[in-house]
């Protein structure tokens, strides 16, 4: 009898338990799709980038203290209709106003300047694929 009652709140336990996991460790890959109206979604390979060595809050700028196992904002919830006109906004072309490329482009170049054959996509159809 007892058996019986418990067995769905154990299952309700481990997908309880998996959400958590799923929503707290660093993705090994991320799709960025919140902003897609002229241009195709950029697939991240967000695991390279930490093994690399880069610290979270380069790009977790909101959370300077992120470590692996914590949960983490994703940069849409604040860039795609942020609250003030100056914070970028991921539908912005521009190098300048745009968040993604502020950050990737920006970091992207630089490697470039320092290492001619570095894989670190700078051209638009690199990280935005024709469809
Ligand atoms: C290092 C990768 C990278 C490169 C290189 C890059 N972009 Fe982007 N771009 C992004 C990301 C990431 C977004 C955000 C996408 C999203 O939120 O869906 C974005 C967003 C955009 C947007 C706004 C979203 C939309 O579809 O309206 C435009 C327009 C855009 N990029 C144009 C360009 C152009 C033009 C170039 C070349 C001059 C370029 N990008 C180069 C990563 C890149
Ligand atoms: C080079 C930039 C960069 C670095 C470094 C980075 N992240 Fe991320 N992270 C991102 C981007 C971009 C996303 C996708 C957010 C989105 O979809 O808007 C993301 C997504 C995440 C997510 C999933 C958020 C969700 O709910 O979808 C977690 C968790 C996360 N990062 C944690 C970390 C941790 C912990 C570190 C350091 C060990 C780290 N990140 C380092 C850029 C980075
Ligand atoms: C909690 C909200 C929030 C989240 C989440 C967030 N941002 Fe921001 N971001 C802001 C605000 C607000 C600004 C405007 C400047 C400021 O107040 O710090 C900003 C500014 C920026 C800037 C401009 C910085 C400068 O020096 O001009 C970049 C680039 C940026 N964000 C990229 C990202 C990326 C990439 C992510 C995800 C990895 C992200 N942001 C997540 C709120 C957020
Ligand atoms: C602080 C620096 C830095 C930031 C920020 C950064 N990257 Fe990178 N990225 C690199 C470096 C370094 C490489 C690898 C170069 C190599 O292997 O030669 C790379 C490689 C890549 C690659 C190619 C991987 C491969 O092996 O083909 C993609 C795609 C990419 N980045 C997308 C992004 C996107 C999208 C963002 C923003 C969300 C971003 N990066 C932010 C430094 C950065």
């Amino acid at each position: 009898m007892m058996r019986k009652l418990l067995a769905p709140f154990a299952c309700l336990a481990f997908l309880v338990a998996t959400a958590v996991f799923a929503g707290t460790t660093p993705p090994e890959k991320a799709t960025i799709d919140d902003c897609v109206a002229k241009k195709s979604a950029v697939e991240f390979p967000h695991k390279a980038h930490v093994d690399g060595g880069i610290a979270c809050a380069t790009c977790h700028h909101n959370q300077p203290d992120l470590k692996a196992g914590m949960e983490a904002q994703t940069c849409g919830s604040c860039h795609v209709a942020p609250e003030k006109a100056e914070t970028p906004k991921c539908s912005e072309m521009s190098t300048t106003k745009n968040p993604f490329h502020l950050t990737c482009v920006k970091c992207h170049k630089e490697e470039l300047a320092k290492k001619a054959d570095t894989k670190a996509p700078t051209k638009c159809d690199q990280c935005h694929p024709k469809a």
